[in-house]
């Protein structure tokens, strides 16, 4: 599942009460390592998430990050060059040195039957919490200051290309086997700007990273993007794309080429309501893939009122039907 540790867990929200705050909750390797074990022991899955988060990248860049409970995370907000010129240009070790540390943990801990995913979040979606400091409703901060300071941002978004590379190396050294890389902003872009800030950017990401690390498999995600996923799926190169809920699998892949290995899928709230619409969901997904390459997973991740009994009924359904 992609994001699959969290609140619908029990033994989650016990380990989480520990922690002084999530990033402290991130950044402790035995925290962060047990976290990421969690859904693993419970469920058996074919690969771990990492347990950080995308927002580590602009923590170690320098700029203040915290998550305010019940609301989501809050930056400074970066206002142009002068902000950006105070940031880091490479990741701050002490900081990161943490998360893989515990990739490290985990890989030693899972047997080799269960991948690790090492992730990040693509340079667009990255860069809309820098600049809007939150998150908000379309990211219309990040869109607004492209549009008026387009050098300030590709500036940005160019190191945050720069970065990501660099953290998505080091989780493969690590012991990451997969990496992905969410674009969940993607769906506010009009299609220049998708062009500008989700295609070419995640394009360089995935080519600075296969120089890097050319036997790792990268996934690449652009969240609810609709018209332009197709698009993203020719040009960006990865070896897999996740599919929101909103899109038509066998569509997309027509759209992109046969070829192409597709992941996701699955509406978390027909997860959450379980039962009769549960199993609609997996079986629809299962004959919309029918034999073609495909990770079974979510549309995006679990919603925390998930009863966890449903994420059983979804392994048992897919386990026994899936070709
Ligand atoms: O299995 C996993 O969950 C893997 C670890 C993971 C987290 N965040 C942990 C987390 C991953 C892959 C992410 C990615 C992430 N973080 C994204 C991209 C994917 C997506 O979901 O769209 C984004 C946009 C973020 C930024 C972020 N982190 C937000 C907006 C929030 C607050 C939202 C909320 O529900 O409170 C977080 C917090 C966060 N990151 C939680 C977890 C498990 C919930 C924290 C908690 O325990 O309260």
């Amino acid at each position: 599942m992609m994001r699959q540790a969290g609140r619908y867990l029990p033994e989650y929200l016990a380990l989480r009460a520990t922690a002084r705050d999530f990033l402290d909750f991130c950044l402790t390797p035995a925290k962060a390592t047990e976290a990421t074990l969690q859904p693993i022991r419970r469920f058996g899955f074919d690969a771990a998430i990492l347990f950080s988060d995308i927002l580590i990248v602009p923590l170690a860049l320098g700029q203040s990050v915290s998550f305010v409970e019940g609301e989501g995370p809050r930056l400074d907000p970066l206002d142009g060059a002068g902000d950006l010129a105070k940031l880091g240009d490479v990741l701050a070790n002490d900081v990161v040195a943490p998360v893989y540390e515990a990739a490290a943990r985990v890989r030693a801990a899972l047997g080799p039957e269960t991948s690790l995913i090492g992730f990040c979040g693509a340079p667009f979606t990255v860069a809309s919490y820098m600049i809007a400091g939150r998150g908000t409703p379309d990211q219309a901060p990040a869109r607004l200051a492209a549009y008026r300071d387009p050098a300030f941002v590709a500036a940005l978004i160019e190191r945050l290309v720069r970065v990501s590379v660099d953290h998505l190396a080091a989780q493969v050294d690590a012991g990451a086997d997969v990496v992905q890389i969410f674009d969940s902003w993607a769906g506010v872009l009009p299609p220049a700007a998708f062009d500008a800030l989700c295609v070419r950017p995640t394009k360089g990401l995935v080519a600075g990273l296969r120089a890097r690390a050319p036997h790792v498999k990268i996934i690449a995600f652009a969240r609810a993007s609709g018209g332009n996923l197709a698009r993203y799926m020719r040009e960006v190169g990865a070896d897999a794309y996740g599919l929101d809920t909103d899109v038509d699998i066998a569509h997309a892949r027509r759209a992109a080429g046969d070829a192409v290995v597709t992941q996701g899928n699955l509406d978390p709230l027909a997860l959450l309501a379980g039962g009769a619409a549960l199993d609609a969901g997996v079986d629809r997904v299962l004959a919309d893939v029918a034999g073609a390459p495909h990770v079974f997973n979510l549309g995006h991740g679990v919603l925390p009122p998930t009863p966890v009994g449903h994420v059983e009924r979804l392994v048992r359904r897919v386990r026994g039907n899936a070709r």
